[in-house]
């Protein structure tokens, strides 16, 4: 069900479930693309005169008020960009949101606090989370579900609290179920898979879904170590998860057997180590299986750059998670900017590509890339991993 389903809201309470979930520094936000998400449903709802009651979480609390994980960043942030007050509860369901929302006139907005500062949120005790849920229920007339980041999670205010009122997926939720399946199911083709970060471990859902439907995966980050290793190179100090490697190696086996072309990095870029503070880095170009015993790979070399670049843009789809390597730090960063170069010049050329949430979204706003050169910018990270795993969502069933 979406927003259209819910009928008109004019004069109605409505509770939106968004993902507010934007990273800090200090009361700084270093990435707003999670609130700027949420707009085009705040702006709809705004548009039909409802009174608009946000619910979000920001950071794992763990059930405790924790100060410096507040919504008032977000509350501020958010006025800046809908351009009208945005009034902060003093807590989710309590005294404070209760008088604040009785307030409301038509067309107010107001954020309740952190969600996670209530132990009831995350709880395992379905009775004691639906109990929650009823109490935030009573604040609002209809539910809209729009926090995409969080609907692979089973929690009181994205889960339960669907079961209490009228509830329907927002533009957000709607937008992003809408790329991930059209780059999952029935994809225009060659559909071209990139993955990275740290972590084979993490991945091993999204590889094993979609080894069976897509015609090339591309390899980097952190993770492309184990499947080096696996391979019968040596990889110095870099990550390796010894535990991964039979995985790896029946991944590869797989890949070959389904067709899959799997492409590898042939050069990485090595330093003495992890880069640290302000420790100077020293970073060389290697051959993927050269690396010495005592250097660690921290990037894709500018050889598998251009390699990765061209893969890409000879694709119809491209989806693309997970950073090359340490894309933080510059001298890391080329890696990172090659794959996401390759997914704008492939749109150009007229592919339907997506980034994958979490860290390869940030990484491509913060690497100076414009959104608009990419057709989807997820905003999940663990969400749209698991859509890709092919999973069943539960903030995504409780709304059929
Ligand atoms: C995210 O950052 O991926 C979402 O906001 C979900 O956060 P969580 O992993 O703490 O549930």
């Amino acid at each position: 069900k979406t927003l259209k389903d819910l009928g008109d809201l004019s004069g109605k309470r409505v509770l939106v479930r968004a993902d507010f979930n934007v990273p800090l520094k200090g009361t700084t936000i270093t990435d707003d693309g999670r609130i700027r998400a949420a707009l085009p449903t705040i702006n709809a709802l705004l548009g039909q005169n409802a009174k608009i009651i946000l619910m979000a979480h920001l950071g794992r609390p763990k059930g405790k008020v924790v100060p410096e994980l507040s919504l008032a960043p977000v509350a501020q942030r958010l006025s800046e960009l809908v351009g009208k007050p945005v009034t902060l509860a003093k807590d989710t369901y309590g005294e404070d949101a209760q008088a604040k929302v009785a307030a409301m006139k038509d067309g107010d907005i107001v954020l309740l606090e952190n969600v996670r500062f209530n132990p009831e949120e995350t709880s395992k005790d379905e009775a004691e989370r639906a109990a929650y849920a009823k109490k935030i229920a009573a604040l609002g007339d209809v539910f809209v579900s729009d926090g995409f980041g969080v609907v692979h999670r089973a929690q009181g205010s994205n889960y339960d609290v669907a079961k209490d009122l009228p509830a329907a997926a927002g533009l957000l939720v709607e937008k992003e179920v809408n790329a991930l399946s059209k780059a999952t199911e029935n994809p225009e083709r060659p559909l071209t898979v990139v993955l990275g970060g740290s972590k084979v471990s993490d991945k091993l859902g999204v590889i094993e879904n979609l080894l069976s439907k897509a015609n090339r995966l591309v390899i980097g980050g952190g993770m492309v170590f184990t499947f080096l290793k696996a391979l019968g190179y040596e990889v110095g100090t870099s990550l390796l998860e010894e535990d991964q490697l039979d995985t790896v190696k029946g991944y590869i086996e797989t890949a070959k057997k389904n067709g899959v072309e799997l492409v590898l990095p042939t050069d990485i870029v090595v330093n003495a180590g992890f880069p640290a503070g302000d420790t100077p880095v020293n970073p060389e170009v290697v051959a993927a299986d050269a690396i010495p015993a005592d250097k660690m790979g921290l990037d894709i070399g500018p050889d598998s750059q251009k390699l990765f670049h061209d893969k890409i843009v000879d694709s119809k789809t491209v989806v693309w998670n997970g950073p090359m390597g340490v894309f933080e730090v510059p001298q890391f960063a080329d890696g990172t900017r090659a794959v996401a170069q390759g997914l704008v010049d492939a749109t150009k050329a007229g592919a339907f590509t997506i980034v994958g949430g979490g860290d390869s979204a940030s990484a491509v706003r913060n690497l100076g890339f414009d959104e608009a050169g990419f057709s989807h910018i997820s905003t999940g990270g663990g969400a749209s991993l698991e859509f890709l795993e092919g999973k069943t969502l539960p903030g995504l069933a409780v709304l059929e």
